[in-house]
Protein backbone atom coordinates (compact mmCIF):
# COMPACT_ATOMS: atom_id res chain seq x y z
CA UNK A 1 0.00 0.00 0.00
CA UNK A 2 1.69 3.13 -1.19
CA UNK A 3 -0.97 5.68 -0.06
CA UNK A 4 1.08 9.38 0.16
CA UNK A 5 3.42 8.61 -2.95
CA UNK A 6 4.48 10.10 -5.18
CA UNK A 7 4.65 13.31 -2.88
CA UNK A 8 3.57 15.92 -5.00
CA UNK A 9 6.28 18.37 -4.75
CA UNK A 10 6.09 18.61 -0.40
CA UNK A 11 9.56 18.60 1.17
CA UNK A 12 11.58 15.94 2.10
CA UNK A 13 14.75 16.28 4.27
CA UNK A 14 17.61 15.92 2.03
CA UNK A 15 19.67 13.39 4.16
CA UNK A 16 19.61 10.84 7.05
CA UNK A 17 21.79 12.82 9.25
CA UNK A 18 18.72 15.63 8.48
CA UNK A 19 16.61 13.36 9.73
CA UNK A 20 17.81 12.54 12.90
CA UNK A 21 18.73 16.10 13.28
CA UNK A 22 15.37 17.70 13.10
CA UNK A 23 13.72 15.01 15.30
CA UNK A 24 16.15 15.03 17.45
CA UNK A 25 15.79 19.05 17.93
CA UNK A 26 12.17 18.42 17.90
CA UNK A 27 12.55 16.43 21.12
CA UNK A 28 15.91 17.99 22.78
CA UNK A 29 14.16 21.16 24.31
CA UNK A 30 13.06 22.67 27.66
CA UNK A 31 11.58 19.33 28.13
CA UNK A 32 15.60 17.69 28.84
CA UNK A 33 17.44 20.98 30.25
CA UNK A 34 14.86 22.22 32.60
CA UNK A 35 11.94 19.98 33.35
CA UNK A 36 13.82 16.62 33.67
CA UNK A 37 15.98 17.69 36.33
CA UNK A 38 13.61 19.37 38.37
CA UNK A 39 11.27 16.89 37.87
CA UNK A 40 14.21 14.06 38.72
CA UNK A 41 14.81 16.82 41.72
CA UNK A 42 11.33 16.44 43.07
CA UNK A 43 10.78 12.19 42.30
CA UNK A 44 13.68 11.46 44.01
CA UNK A 45 16.35 11.18 41.39
CA UNK A 46 17.81 7.90 40.13
CA UNK A 47 14.59 6.27 41.29
CA UNK A 48 12.64 8.74 38.11
CA UNK A 49 15.18 7.62 35.92
CA UNK A 50 14.89 4.40 35.63
CA UNK A 51 10.90 4.94 35.41
CA UNK A 52 11.49 7.63 32.83
CA UNK A 53 13.94 5.51 30.79
CA UNK A 54 11.81 2.61 31.21
CA UNK A 55 8.60 4.49 29.73
CA UNK A 56 10.69 6.06 27.18
CA UNK A 57 12.19 2.54 26.14
CA UNK A 58 8.75 0.41 25.73
CA UNK A 59 5.96 3.51 25.43
CA UNK A 60 7.92 6.54 23.79
CA UNK A 61 9.70 4.11 20.83
CA UNK A 62 6.56 2.13 20.17
CA UNK A 63 4.35 5.36 20.13
CA UNK A 64 7.32 7.33 18.03
CA UNK A 65 7.64 4.37 15.48
CA UNK A 66 3.12 4.27 15.17
CA UNK A 67 3.65 8.26 14.48
CA UNK A 68 6.71 7.75 12.51
CA UNK A 69 4.24 4.95 9.95
CA UNK A 70 1.39 6.80 10.03
CA UNK A 71 3.73 10.00 8.76
CA UNK A 72 6.01 8.83 6.21
CA UNK A 73 3.57 6.49 4.86
CA UNK A 74 0.93 8.84 4.27
CA UNK A 75 3.14 11.86 3.81
CA UNK A 76 0.58 14.01 4.86
CA UNK A 77 0.06 16.60 8.13
CA UNK A 78 -1.88 14.76 11.29
CA UNK A 79 -5.71 15.08 10.01
CA UNK A 80 -4.50 13.95 6.32
CA UNK A 81 -2.79 11.29 7.68
CA UNK A 82 -5.98 9.42 9.98
CA UNK A 83 -8.08 10.40 7.23
CA UNK A 84 -6.52 8.97 4.32
CA UNK A 85 -5.39 5.89 6.09
CA UNK A 86 -9.41 5.09 7.22
CA UNK A 87 -11.85 7.79 5.59
CA UNK A 88 -14.45 5.84 6.73
CA UNK A 89 -14.57 6.97 10.44
CA UNK A 90 -13.82 10.12 12.32
CA UNK A 91 -10.16 8.91 13.60
CA UNK A 92 -9.53 12.30 12.40
CA UNK A 93 -10.22 13.93 15.78
CA UNK A 94 -7.59 12.92 17.11
CA UNK A 95 -5.19 15.23 14.66
CA UNK A 96 -7.63 17.95 15.82
CA UNK A 97 -6.97 17.00 18.97
CA UNK A 98 -3.14 16.71 18.54
CA UNK A 99 -3.38 20.55 16.52
CA UNK A 100 -5.13 22.30 19.66
CA UNK A 101 -2.50 20.53 22.49
CA UNK A 102 0.37 21.82 20.10
CA UNK A 103 -0.77 24.89 20.32
CA UNK A 104 -1.63 25.24 24.04
CA UNK A 105 1.71 24.21 24.36
CA UNK A 106 3.29 26.25 22.45
CA UNK A 107 1.41 28.84 24.59
CA UNK A 108 3.58 28.41 27.85
CA UNK A 109 6.56 27.21 26.01
CA UNK A 110 7.15 30.37 24.22
CA UNK A 111 6.78 32.13 27.48
CA UNK A 112 9.61 30.02 28.99
CA UNK A 113 12.16 30.08 26.12
CA UNK A 114 11.32 33.85 26.06
CA UNK A 115 13.15 33.68 29.88
CA UNK A 116 16.13 31.84 28.30
CA UNK A 117 16.63 34.49 25.57
CA UNK A 118 16.56 36.94 28.40
CA UNK A 119 18.56 35.05 31.05
CA UNK A 120 21.14 34.58 28.05
CA UNK A 121 21.28 38.65 27.03
CA UNK A 122 21.34 39.69 31.09
CA UNK A 123 23.90 37.42 31.35
CA UNK A 124 26.40 38.74 28.56
CA UNK A 125 25.79 42.07 29.57
CA UNK A 126 26.45 41.25 33.46
CA UNK A 127 23.46 42.61 34.35
CA UNK A 128 22.29 39.59 36.35
CA UNK A 129 23.01 39.96 40.21
CA UNK A 130 22.92 36.46 42.06
CA UNK A 131 24.98 37.53 44.72
CA UNK A 132 22.97 35.49 46.92
CA UNK A 133 20.14 33.37 47.27
CA UNK A 134 17.90 35.93 48.38
CA UNK A 135 19.32 38.24 45.21
CA UNK A 136 18.86 35.55 43.15
CA UNK A 137 15.03 34.79 43.68
CA UNK A 138 14.45 38.44 43.46
CA UNK A 139 16.01 38.68 40.35
CA UNK A 140 13.83 35.56 38.95
CA UNK A 141 10.46 37.19 40.56
CA UNK A 142 11.44 40.33 38.57
CA UNK A 143 12.51 39.36 35.39
CA UNK A 144 9.32 36.65 34.94
CA UNK A 145 6.62 39.22 36.10
CA UNK A 146 5.37 42.45 35.05
CA UNK A 147 5.34 43.13 31.65
CA UNK A 148 8.84 41.51 31.19
CA UNK A 149 7.92 38.27 30.14
CA UNK A 150 5.30 39.46 27.21
CA UNK A 151 8.09 41.58 25.74
CA UNK A 152 10.66 38.54 25.70
CA UNK A 153 7.56 36.21 24.35
CA UNK A 154 7.28 38.52 21.52
CA UNK A 155 10.46 38.46 20.30
CA UNK A 156 11.34 34.60 21.48
CA UNK A 157 7.88 34.03 19.28
CA UNK A 158 9.41 36.34 16.16
CA UNK A 159 12.82 34.20 15.97
CA UNK A 160 10.49 31.05 15.60
CA UNK A 161 8.24 32.84 13.17
CA UNK A 162 11.11 33.91 10.81
CA UNK A 163 12.58 30.64 10.52
CA UNK A 164 9.37 29.20 9.79
CA UNK A 165 8.99 31.12 6.81
CA UNK A 166 12.00 29.92 5.46
CA UNK A 167 9.97 26.44 4.97
CA UNK A 168 11.21 22.96 5.78
CA UNK A 169 14.21 22.80 4.43
CA UNK A 170 16.19 26.01 4.04
CA UNK A 171 14.54 26.94 7.73
CA UNK A 172 14.16 23.83 9.76
CA UNK A 173 16.28 21.38 8.47
CA UNK A 174 19.24 24.14 7.84
CA UNK A 175 18.92 25.51 11.27
CA UNK A 176 18.78 21.51 13.03
CA UNK A 177 21.57 20.45 10.88
CA UNK A 178 23.86 23.65 12.57
CA UNK A 179 22.35 23.48 16.10
CA UNK A 180 22.35 20.02 16.95
CA UNK A 181 26.06 19.16 16.83
CA UNK A 182 26.60 22.67 18.45
CA UNK A 183 23.92 21.83 21.43
CA UNK A 184 25.98 18.54 21.91
CA UNK A 185 29.31 20.38 22.33
CA UNK A 186 27.97 22.92 24.42
CA UNK A 187 26.70 20.02 26.41
CA UNK A 188 29.80 18.35 27.12
CA UNK A 189 31.66 21.36 27.91
CA UNK A 190 29.55 21.63 31.04
CA UNK A 191 29.63 17.90 31.85
CA UNK A 192 33.50 18.44 31.80
CA UNK A 193 33.46 21.01 33.94
CA UNK A 194 31.19 19.50 36.31
CA UNK A 195 33.56 16.97 36.93
CA UNK A 196 35.87 19.42 38.80
CA UNK A 197 32.98 20.61 41.30
CA UNK A 198 33.29 19.21 44.83
CA UNK A 199 29.56 18.14 44.73
CA UNK A 200 30.39 15.90 41.89
CA UNK A 201 30.02 12.43 43.43
CA UNK A 202 27.52 13.54 45.87
CA UNK A 203 25.42 14.47 42.77
CA UNK A 204 26.04 11.73 40.14
CA UNK A 205 24.65 9.65 43.33
CA UNK A 206 21.38 11.80 43.58
CA UNK A 207 20.86 10.94 39.74
CA UNK A 208 22.02 7.12 39.59
CA UNK A 209 21.69 5.49 42.37
CA UNK A 210 17.69 4.57 42.78
CA UNK A 211 15.99 4.56 46.07
CA UNK A 212 13.55 2.02 44.64
CA UNK A 213 11.25 2.89 48.05
CA UNK A 214 10.90 6.47 46.47
CA UNK A 215 8.34 5.00 43.45
CA UNK A 216 5.56 6.05 44.56
CA UNK A 217 2.23 6.27 41.40
CA UNK A 218 3.24 10.06 41.78
CA UNK A 219 7.08 8.99 39.92
CA UNK A 220 5.22 6.85 37.56
CA UNK A 221 2.74 9.55 36.52
CA UNK A 222 5.76 12.16 36.34
CA UNK A 223 7.98 9.65 34.65
CA UNK A 224 5.42 8.66 31.78
CA UNK A 225 4.76 12.40 31.45
CA UNK A 226 8.02 13.47 30.91
CA UNK A 227 8.85 10.29 28.39
CA UNK A 228 5.95 11.72 26.15
CA UNK A 229 6.65 15.28 26.57
CA UNK A 230 10.56 14.95 25.90
CA UNK A 231 9.79 13.12 22.69
CA UNK A 232 6.93 14.79 21.27
CA UNK A 233 4.73 12.41 21.45
CA UNK A 234 0.53 12.30 20.99
CA UNK A 235 0.39 15.32 19.33
CA UNK A 236 1.36 14.87 15.70
CA UNK A 237 4.75 16.35 15.68
CA UNK A 238 6.64 13.56 14.84
CA UNK A 239 4.05 12.19 12.35
CA UNK A 240 4.65 15.44 10.54
CA UNK A 241 7.88 15.33 10.34
CA UNK A 242 8.10 12.06 9.66
CA UNK A 243 6.26 13.11 6.41
CA UNK A 244 9.26 15.07 5.24
CA UNK A 245 11.62 11.54 5.63
CA UNK A 246 12.66 10.13 2.60
CA UNK A 247 11.64 6.98 1.10
CA UNK A 248 15.17 5.57 2.47
CA UNK A 249 15.24 6.69 5.86
CA UNK A 250 15.18 3.91 8.53
CA UNK A 251 11.74 4.62 10.29
CA UNK A 252 13.04 2.15 13.34
CA UNK A 253 16.49 3.01 14.01
CA UNK A 254 15.81 6.63 13.54
CA UNK A 255 13.09 6.02 16.37
CA UNK A 256 15.45 4.64 18.75
CA UNK A 257 18.00 7.09 17.66
CA UNK A 258 16.30 10.04 18.55
CA UNK A 259 15.38 8.07 22.42
CA UNK A 260 18.72 7.35 22.71
CA UNK A 261 20.12 10.80 21.93
CA UNK A 262 16.84 12.16 23.54
CA UNK A 263 17.43 10.60 27.26
CA UNK A 264 21.74 11.49 26.78
CA UNK A 265 20.77 15.08 26.66
CA UNK A 266 18.19 14.56 29.44
CA UNK A 267 21.09 12.85 31.64
CA UNK A 268 23.85 14.83 30.73
CA UNK A 269 21.65 17.94 32.03
CA UNK A 270 21.65 16.01 35.29
CA UNK A 271 24.95 15.58 35.47
CA UNK A 272 25.49 19.15 34.56
CA UNK A 273 22.65 20.76 37.33
CA UNK A 274 22.73 17.80 40.54
CA UNK A 275 26.60 18.32 41.09
CA UNK A 276 26.60 21.99 40.89
CA UNK A 277 23.37 21.59 43.25
CA UNK A 278 25.24 19.60 46.03
CA UNK A 279 28.69 21.65 45.97
CA UNK A 280 27.03 24.68 47.24
CA UNK A 281 24.18 23.36 49.21
CA UNK A 282 21.07 24.11 47.53
CA UNK A 283 18.10 22.04 47.25
CA UNK A 284 17.50 19.80 44.29
CA UNK A 285 13.72 19.68 45.02
CA UNK A 286 13.59 23.76 44.14
CA UNK A 287 10.68 22.21 41.40
CA UNK A 288 10.22 24.47 38.12
CA UNK A 289 12.73 27.07 39.20
CA UNK A 290 15.62 25.09 39.88
CA UNK A 291 17.50 25.80 35.82
CA UNK A 292 16.32 29.69 36.40
CA UNK A 293 17.03 30.40 40.16
CA UNK A 294 19.45 27.84 41.47
CA UNK A 295 21.81 27.53 38.46
CA UNK A 296 22.58 31.24 37.85
CA UNK A 297 23.98 31.37 41.84
CA UNK A 298 26.32 28.85 41.01
CA UNK A 299 27.63 30.78 37.51
CA UNK A 300 28.15 33.72 39.92
CA UNK A 301 30.72 32.04 41.89
CA UNK A 302 32.56 30.54 39.22
CA UNK A 303 35.22 32.06 37.35
CA UNK A 304 34.16 33.98 34.03
CA UNK A 305 30.86 32.89 35.69
CA UNK A 306 28.68 35.49 33.22
CA UNK A 307 30.13 33.82 30.22
CA UNK A 308 29.05 30.01 31.62
CA UNK A 309 25.57 31.98 32.06
CA UNK A 310 25.46 33.26 28.85
CA UNK A 311 26.56 29.76 27.03
CA UNK A 312 24.28 27.77 29.07
CA UNK A 313 21.26 29.96 28.22
CA UNK A 314 22.46 30.11 24.78
CA UNK A 315 22.14 26.24 24.77
CA UNK A 316 18.74 26.42 26.20
CA UNK A 317 16.82 28.81 23.79
CA UNK A 318 18.69 26.99 20.71
CA UNK A 319 17.26 23.69 22.10
CA UNK A 320 14.08 25.41 22.70
CA UNK A 321 13.80 27.09 19.33
CA UNK A 322 14.48 23.57 17.69
CA UNK A 323 11.65 22.11 19.30
CA UNK A 324 9.09 25.42 18.90
CA UNK A 325 9.83 25.05 15.27
CA UNK A 326 8.50 21.75 15.22
CA UNK A 327 4.95 22.21 17.40
CA UNK A 328 4.14 24.96 15.22
CA UNK A 329 4.69 22.66 11.82
CA UNK A 330 1.71 20.33 12.81
CA UNK A 331 -0.88 23.39 12.24
CA UNK A 332 1.41 25.15 9.34
CA UNK A 333 0.75 21.49 7.29
CA UNK A 334 -2.20 21.01 8.77
CA UNK A 335 -3.69 24.84 7.56
CA UNK A 336 -1.73 24.69 4.37
CA UNK A 337 -2.85 20.95 2.96
CA UNK A 338 -6.17 20.45 4.04
CA UNK A 339 -7.16 24.34 3.64
CA UNK A 340 -5.04 24.70 0.63
CA UNK A 341 -3.12 27.87 2.26
CA UNK A 342 0.01 29.08 0.79
CA UNK A 343 2.81 27.84 3.18
CA UNK A 344 3.36 32.16 4.12
CA UNK A 345 -0.43 32.04 4.56
CA UNK A 346 -0.04 29.10 6.99
CA UNK A 347 2.80 29.93 8.61
CA UNK A 348 1.72 33.51 9.96
CA UNK A 349 -2.04 32.60 10.84
CA UNK A 350 -0.30 29.51 13.08
CA UNK A 351 2.07 31.89 14.68
CA UNK A 352 0.04 34.83 15.22
CA UNK A 353 -2.40 32.25 16.59
CA UNK A 354 -0.10 30.74 19.06
CA UNK A 355 1.82 34.09 19.87
CA UNK A 356 -2.14 35.07 21.39
CA UNK A 357 -2.27 32.11 23.96
CA UNK A 358 2.03 32.72 24.27
CA UNK A 359 0.48 36.47 25.64
CA UNK A 360 -2.08 35.13 27.75
CA UNK A 361 0.16 32.75 29.80
CA UNK A 362 3.14 35.70 29.75
CA UNK A 363 0.12 37.85 31.50
CA UNK A 364 -0.44 35.74 33.70
CA UNK A 365 2.70 35.51 35.24
CA UNK A 366 2.36 39.32 35.55
CA UNK A 367 -0.17 41.98 35.61
CA UNK A 368 -3.05 39.58 35.02
CA UNK A 369 -1.71 37.43 38.31
CA UNK A 370 -5.04 37.11 39.78
CA UNK A 371 -7.15 36.06 37.20
CA UNK A 372 -7.87 32.05 37.88
CA UNK A 373 -9.74 29.58 35.70
CA UNK A 374 -10.66 26.49 37.47
CA UNK A 375 -8.21 27.15 39.34
CA UNK A 376 -4.89 27.90 37.73
CA UNK A 377 -4.10 30.83 35.67
CA UNK A 378 -3.65 30.16 31.97
CA UNK A 379 -0.06 28.97 31.77
CA UNK A 380 -0.47 26.56 34.39
CA UNK A 381 -4.20 25.28 33.11
CA UNK A 382 -2.86 25.48 28.85
CA UNK A 383 0.38 22.82 30.72
CA UNK A 384 -2.16 21.03 32.65
CA UNK A 385 -4.76 20.24 29.77
CA UNK A 386 -2.37 19.75 26.80
CA UNK A 387 0.18 17.40 29.04
CA UNK A 388 -2.61 15.93 31.29
CA UNK A 389 -5.12 15.41 29.13
CA UNK A 390 -4.55 15.82 25.24
CA UNK A 391 -1.00 14.27 25.06
CA UNK A 392 -1.92 11.12 26.92
CA UNK A 393 -5.39 10.53 24.64
CA UNK A 394 -3.02 11.19 21.21
CA UNK A 395 -0.55 8.48 22.28
CA UNK A 396 -3.41 5.93 22.90
CA UNK A 397 -5.26 6.51 19.88
CA UNK A 398 -2.15 6.57 17.73
CA UNK A 399 -1.45 3.50 19.18
CA UNK A 400 -4.50 2.22 18.91
CA UNK A 401 -5.01 2.73 16.05
CA UNK A 402 -2.04 1.45 13.77
CA UNK A 403 -1.87 -1.78 16.38
CA UNK A 404 -5.32 -2.48 15.68
CA UNK A 405 -6.78 -0.75 12.97
CA UNK A 406 -4.96 0.02 9.75
CA UNK A 407 -3.38 -2.69 7.76
CA UNK A 408 -0.92 -5.06 8.74
CA UNK A 409 0.71 -5.09 5.52
CA UNK A 410 0.95 -1.00 4.97
CA UNK A 411 2.82 -1.48 8.94
CA UNK A 412 5.48 -4.03 7.61
CA UNK A 413 5.53 -1.84 4.03
CA UNK A 414 6.75 1.02 5.96
CA UNK A 415 9.32 -0.85 7.93
CA UNK A 416 10.73 -3.01 5.47
CA UNK A 417 11.27 -0.24 2.67
CA UNK A 418 9.16 -2.20 0.82
CA UNK A 419 10.04 -5.25 1.34
CA UNK A 420 13.89 -4.63 0.67
CA UNK A 421 14.93 -5.37 4.42
CA UNK A 422 14.08 -7.46 6.88
CA UNK A 423 12.28 -5.55 10.46
CA UNK A 424 12.19 -8.54 13.02
CA UNK A 425 10.63 -6.66 15.92
CA UNK A 426 7.46 -6.23 13.96
CA UNK A 427 5.96 -8.58 16.00
CA UNK A 428 7.05 -7.58 19.22
CA UNK A 429 6.00 -3.69 18.08
CA UNK A 430 2.75 -4.90 16.76
CA UNK A 431 2.27 -6.59 20.42
CA UNK A 432 3.06 -3.86 22.24
CA UNK A 433 0.95 -1.43 20.51
CA UNK A 434 -2.33 -3.48 21.11
CA UNK A 435 -1.66 -4.14 24.55
CA UNK A 436 1.28 -2.52 26.22
CA UNK A 437 1.29 1.37 25.48
CA UNK A 438 -2.68 1.46 26.13
CA UNK A 439 -2.93 0.17 28.96
CA UNK A 440 -0.10 1.94 30.41
CA UNK A 441 -1.18 5.58 29.27
CA UNK A 442 -4.87 4.39 30.29
CA UNK A 443 -3.68 3.53 34.06
CA UNK A 444 -1.31 7.16 34.57
CA UNK A 445 -4.33 8.90 32.94
CA UNK A 446 -7.19 7.37 35.23
CA UNK A 447 -4.25 7.73 38.27
CA UNK A 448 -3.25 11.51 37.35
CA UNK A 449 -7.44 12.09 37.02
CA UNK A 450 -7.53 10.95 40.39
CA UNK A 451 -10.19 8.41 39.74
CA UNK A 452 -8.06 4.90 40.82
CA UNK A 453 -8.05 4.33 44.37
CA UNK A 454 -5.30 4.49 46.54
N1 LIG B 1 10.07 17.57 23.23
C1 LIG B 1 10.30 18.95 23.41
C2 LIG B 1 11.09 19.18 24.68
O1 LIG B 1 11.53 18.26 25.29
C3 LIG B 1 9.02 19.75 23.45
C4 LIG B 1 8.12 19.46 22.33
C5 LIG B 1 8.35 19.68 21.00
C6 LIG B 1 6.85 18.87 22.45
N2 LIG B 1 7.27 19.26 20.30
C7 LIG B 1 6.33 18.75 21.14
C8 LIG B 1 6.13 18.42 23.54
C9 LIG B 1 5.10 18.18 20.94
C10 LIG B 1 4.90 17.85 23.33
C11 LIG B 1 4.39 17.72 22.05
O2 LIG B 1 11.31 20.28 25.09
Amino acid sequence: MNIGKPNGGRAVFGSRFAAIATTVGSAVGLGNIWRFPYEAGVHGGGAFLICYLAFALMVGVPVLIAEFIMGRGTRSNVLGAYRKLDPAHPWYWAGYLGIVASMLILGFYAVVAGWTLEYCLESLFGMLDFSSEEAGHSQFMMLTSGWRPVIWTIIFSLCNFAILMRGVTKGIERLSNILMPLLFILLVIFCVHSLFLPGFTEGINFLFRPDFSKITPSTLLGALGQAFFSLSLGVGCMMTYASYFSDKTRLGQTALTTMILDSLVAILSGVIIFPAVFSYGLSPTAGPTLVFEVLPNIFYRMTAGGIWSTLFFLLLFLASLTSTLSMSEISISFLSEEKKMGRKTATSISCGLTLLLSLLCALSMGPWKDLSIFGMNFFNLFDYVASNILMPIGGMVCSIFTGWWIDRRFIKSELTDPGTRRFIWLKPLIFFLRWICPAAIFIVFLDSSGLLPR
